[in-house]
């Protein structure tokens, strides 16, 4: 391990505004989302759509980062270029996700335990010799009645924890994501309790397993009201229910949160990211970021929509959701942005 490199590539992900594109779904969730636009679900559409959105002119610009799926680090452009080379042409850092998916948690109905570490060791050392420099692991936590339970979330951050260890050890930034999920009737103060008591239990294990605070990247969920609550708070109490949870949990350490979007719509994610660097920005130690799936993706992927002939047009919408929240990362993003012809 080169620990001033894993420092580099950690303040990397997070300088300039920029952001994390999350382009890592596995071939069942990318299939579900070709699915519901009628996109045939093959090897070789998921690399062209891939293909179309890291060569986007100018994404660096706004995108530090990219997170890849193991099934497109093996593939090659149109043209032979091996992909991992494409993402390091366009000045973006290639990373990879390594979970293996989230499953039934035993004696636990309705909670899952990401898996595999088994191995692990051997991937990472596979993953940095063929140029990664990052690499993910999403561990989810549902709320709901009587959940989560103590098993699942320490479950889940033990497993975060060993996971970032064996990362740094082959020179690999982790970005540890511990996802709360949205869907329910639960209130904002509820998934409050929840992300508090999940980001302790998580820096707790990172401690135990002696994890560099300053190698890594959290990658957060904001505090939101459940999608089916009744009450639907505003942007700036969720800016303020995740900041202050933010606060009372991270430590100064850590060089940048990235925030998942979780199925909130993309002008919403941007709005909420953009609220809280205004109001907040003189009063965090971290980088407040984003490392968007969906918020970042969605308007391009229903552009495209399987045609490679849509492939500018689908550009464009993506390059303009970056820069919309390169724009938040700074304060900066309105909604006018979204009238934009150019988008
Ligand atoms: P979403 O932003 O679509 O939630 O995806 C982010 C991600 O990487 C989930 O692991």
């Amino acid at each position: 391990m080169n620990p001033k490199e894993i420092l580099d590539t950690a303040k990397a992900l997070v300088s300039d505004s920029k952001g994390i594109l999350a382009m890592d779904e596995s071939n069942p969730t990318c299939n579900k989302r070709f699915a519901a636009l009628g996109i045939p679900r093959t090897a070789e559409l998921r690399l062209s759509y891939r293909e179309m959105l890291i060569t986007t002119p100018g994404l660096c610009e706004s995108i530090s980062g990219a997170i890849l799926y193991d099934e497109t680090i093996r593939q090659h452009l149109n043209d032979g270029t091996p992909f991992i080379k494409a993402v390091v042409d366009a000045g973006i850092i290639p990373g990879i996700k390594v979970d293996a998916g989230a499953k039934n948690l035993a004696g636990h109905p309705g909670e899952k335990i990401s898996e595999g570490l088994d191995g692990l060791n051997d991937r990472l050392a596979e993953y940095f010799k063929m140029g990664l420099r990052f690499a993910k692991w999403r561990a989810v936590i549902a709320i709901g009645s009587g959940i989560p339970s103590q098993a699942c979330i320490e479950a889940n951050a033990h497993a975060l924890a060993r996971y970032a260890a064996l990362c740094q050890e082959a020179g690999l930034v982790p970005i540890v994501e511990p996802e709360v999920l949205m869907e329910g009737d639960h209130t904002i103060e509820h998934c409050y309790e929840v992300t508090e008591e999940v980001l302790h239990t998580v820096f707790e294990q990172l401690y135990t397993q002696e994890v560099k605070l300053e190698g890594m990247i959290l990658k957060a969920s904001m505090v939101l009201p459940g999608l089916t609550c009744q009450k639907q708070n505003t942007v700036e109490e969720v800016a303020e229910a995740t900041v202050k949870c933010l606060l009372r949990t991270v430590p100064a350490a850590v060089p940048g949160i990235a925030f998942l979007s979780g199925g909130q719509s993309a002008e919403l994610a941007s709005e909420r990211l953009n609220s809280m660097n205004v109001r907040f920005k003189s009063q965090i130690p971290w980088a407040l970021s984003f490392s968007f799936g969906r918020a970042l993706q969605q308007p391009a992927i229903e552009i495209w929509s399987g045609n490679n002939l849509n492939s500018p047009v689908a550009q464009k919408a993506l390059y303009h959701r970056a820069n919309c929240n390169r724009a938040a990362r700074r304060g900066k993003y309105n909604n006018d942005m979204e009238k934009n012809d150019e988008k």
